[in-house]
């Protein structure tokens, strides 16, 4: 099959979502470790670290960043054309099956992709303007370097509930959009053996969990404790 005709096709361009999201997902699981030093109790972990990738790295992070936000692009894309090839295909509404059985996996998860795919659209933009560009605390540190206080910018962000209850309800809802993905990925990549069906059925859910707990853990923990001083 020539690669035009691929990347067009219904399989093709389920492949490069799946293959995508996979990608999207290592982002995440890095993301989440890197966050966790806001719980360490020692605001110097979370910033040194932070200002190690935006001042350590020569020009590997904005390589990164422009790559994944073209993998997000891509993502993004092949997403709203899918489902609206699913929607032009389906014009009458037809009765939603909830949770059918066997391997179709029909579920609130994946009737709610592009909703969810779409909300974690509008999350990054308002994300990176929290933090990425939010309020430039400088301070200095223990050795004396004077650097970014994100620590500070993300902490006072946290001690406002509303910005906690948002957050959490978007990591939730998203949490539906991995759990679903993982499987699906691997579904349109064509592993599809009923044992591995059935091993998906677990990790998959039990990814997202552990991802949606442990990004919805941080807010809640500084809001509960009001960070380290
Ligand atoms: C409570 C959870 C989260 C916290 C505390 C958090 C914190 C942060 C911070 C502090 C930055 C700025 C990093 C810097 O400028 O050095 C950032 C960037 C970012 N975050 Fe999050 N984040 C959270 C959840 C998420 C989630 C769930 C996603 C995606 C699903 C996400 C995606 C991103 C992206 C794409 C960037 C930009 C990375 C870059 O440009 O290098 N974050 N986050």
């Amino acid at each position: 099959m020539r690669f035009s005709t691929f990347s067009t096709s219904s399989l093709g361009k389920k492949i490069y979502m799946g293959v995508m999201g996979l990608i999207l997902s290592s982002f995440l699981i890095v993301h989440l470790l890197g966050n966790l030093a806001l719980l360490s109790g020692n605001k110097d972990h979370f910033n040194e670290y932070s200002h190690f990738l935006t001042h350590s790295t020569g020009n590997a992070i904005y390589v990164i960043e422009i790559l994944f936000g073209l993998f997000f692009l891509i993502h993004l894309v092949y997403g709203i054309v899918v489902t609206w090839g699913n929607w032009k295909a389906r014009p009458i509404g037809y009765k939603m099956v909830t949770n059918a059985k066997g391997a179709s996996k029909k579920s609130f998860a994946s009737s709610t992709m592009i909703y969810s795919g779409l909300l974690l659209l509008i999350f990054f933009v308002i994300h990176l303007l929290n933090f990425k560009y939010g309020e430039e605390i400088m301070y200095v540190t223990k050795d004396g370097a004077t650097i970014r206080d994100l620590y500070a910018t993300v902490v006072l962000f946290f001690t406002n509930i509303w910005n906690v209850v948002f957050y959490v309800a978007v990591i939730v809802f998203f949490g539906f959009h991995l759990s679903h993905g993982a499987w699906s990925a691997f579904q349109s990549l064509g592993v599809n053996a009923p044992r591995f069906i059935r091993f998906m059925q677990i990790i998959a859910p039990l990814f997202a969990f552990i991802l949606t707990v442990a990004f919805a853990y941080i807010p809640i923990f500084i809001y509960l404790t009001g960070g380290a001083q």
